[in-house]
């Protein structure tokens, strides 16, 4: 692990919580390749399910936060939105960095932005300052949905909405990685 040297003073890598919220798997893999791009870029990353986050002194400890989920039906999984709004103050006092992970389909992150963006996020800026929100295109593999989901694809125009298969653009993500590393070592903690 890279440490940062200060003028002669050894300082501790910047530490990183990425919670990420995934109901199959898409945004726990985004959140990886997030978390081992901040790790290449020396910093101490680590990557939670928000349904398991680190509990509250650990939360404490982190310097910065990565918080992301899937979209379904425009809003975030409620293990996401209940981390952002348990540790609020925390998240308030750090940086933060959002993403969801949505839209699915070769153009259709960059499609219609504003609509994209899920319910949750206009509050969220308000609550914890976030230093950007990312709306990512994500990943949809029919076979695995559950029966609820696979009833809500065969609503009338649905499965063209909702279309197999994996559009994670993995360069996009990394770079926006890369961009908040280079923010975390530049800033004084
Ligand atoms: C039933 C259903 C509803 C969805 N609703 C939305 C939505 O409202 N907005 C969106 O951007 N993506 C939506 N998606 C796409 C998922 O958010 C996307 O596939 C995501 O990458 C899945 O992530 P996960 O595997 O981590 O759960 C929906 C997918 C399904 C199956």
């Amino acid at each position: 692990m890279a440490t940062i040297v200060h003028r002669n003073r050894k300082v501790d890598p910047v530490r990183v919580a990425v919670v990420c919220a995934s109901h199959y798997g898409a945004t726990r893999g985004i959140a990886e390749r997030i978390g081992a791009e901040l790790a290449v870029a020396g910093l101490d990353a680590q990557v939670f399910d928000a349904a398991e986050p680190p509990h509250a002194e650990a939360v404490a400890g982190f310097d910065a936060f990565v918080v992301g989920s899937a979209v379904y039906m425009g809003h975030w999984l409620k293990n996401a939105t209940t981390f952002v709004r348990r540790y609020q103050p925390t998240l308030l006092e750090h940086p933060v960095w959002l993403f969801s992970s949505g839209p699915l389909g070769p153009d259709d992150a960059e499609a219609d932005a504003e609509s994209l963006v899920p319910a949750e996020i206009a509050d969220f800026t308000k609550m914890v300052r976030p230093v950007e929100h990312r709306v990512f295109s994500g990943a949809i593999d029919p076979e695995a949905l559950s029966l609820p989901h696979r009833m809500i694809r065969k609503f009338p125009g649905a499965a063209e909405k909702i279309p197999a298969g994996d559009f994670r653009d993995w360069p996009e993500i990394e770079a926006w990685a890369r961009e908040i590393a280079r923010t975390l070592v530049a800033s004084p903690r």
